[in-house]
């Protein structure tokens, strides 16, 4: 597991100067944190961006306030809850999630990362992400923004600094989604510029271009789920009609 102990005391102090001034930490799942908040946040930031995440994440907490409340919730409630997100197979995981912290865990999600990872949905990432956010512990969840900004920054810049360092993470967060971007980094306004090998970064691997959204899968199936959250509770629809309720 990474340590944000592997950035330089240097570095760090920057990085957090930087953060006061000019971080998101007025994000609400950063705003006030508790496990549940970063356990919801983290599985809503897997696949969506984070502007389409913050007003999505502030309606759940208010419907779902507490795990409990979650765990206890019907999966159909949370899917509705989930509408606008995407990737709907999300919110069925953390509902299962919720439900085994009640059953397993008596209700209190657990900072162990092994035990972490074996919940349904949380990987490597989102089990760092949930010990770094959710409980000041000093691991370093790498996203693709964090991986741009380290990999730039180069060996030189990583050695030792103590833990708690959630306020790292984020800065490097935000640094990534801002300054350090993949084209056009803005280096002159980076708060750790002087430390930067300035790494050229890999090519990327190309993607499917050309597809527009509305051909994609992933919009059908939201199209689907949409029409299904709709049908009012025990109603059913055959395949035939769904089908043919699809826009075209
Ligand atoms: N703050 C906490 N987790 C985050 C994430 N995954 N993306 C952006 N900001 C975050």
């Amino acid at each position: 597991m990474p340590r944000i102990g592997s950035i330089r005391p240097s570095v760090r102090l920057a990085l957090l100067r930087w953060y006061r001034r000019c971080g998101r930490a007025g994000l609400p799942w950063r705003r006030k944190r508790s496990p549940y908040r970063t356990l919801v946040s983290e599985f809503m930031l897997q696949q969506t961006q984070v502007e389409r995440v913050v007003p999505a994440f502030e309606a759940f907490v208010v419907r779902f306030p507490t795990l409990a409340s979650l765990a206890a919730a019907r999966r159909a409630d949370v899917l509705r809850a989930w509408r606008g997100l995407g990737y709907n197979a999300r919110a069925v995981r953390l509902h299962e999630v919720a439900r085994i912290v009640v059953s397993e865990h008596g209700g209190r999600i657990p900072r162990d990362a092994e035990q972490l990872r074996a919940l349904p949905g949380i990987g490597t990432y989102t089990a760092a992400a949930i010990r770094a956010f959710a409980f000041a512990l000093d691991d370093l969840p790498i996203d693709v923004n964090i991986a741009r900004v380290l990999h730039r920054l180069g060996r030189r810049a990583r050695t030792a600094l103590g833990r708690g360092g959630y306020a790292v993470v984020s800065a490097l967060m935000d640094l990534g989604a801002h300054l350090c971007k993949r084209r056009n980094p803005d280096c002159v306004r980076c708060p750790i510029e002087r430390y930067c090998e300035k790494k050229p970064l890999p090519a990327r691997p190309r993607s499917a271009k050309g597809v527009r959204f509305r051909e994609t899968a992933r919009y059908a199936r939201g199209r689907i789920v949409d029409r299904l959250r709709e049908l009012p509770p025990g109603k059913r629809i055959s395949l035939l009609d769904l089908h043919g309720d699809l826009p075209k």
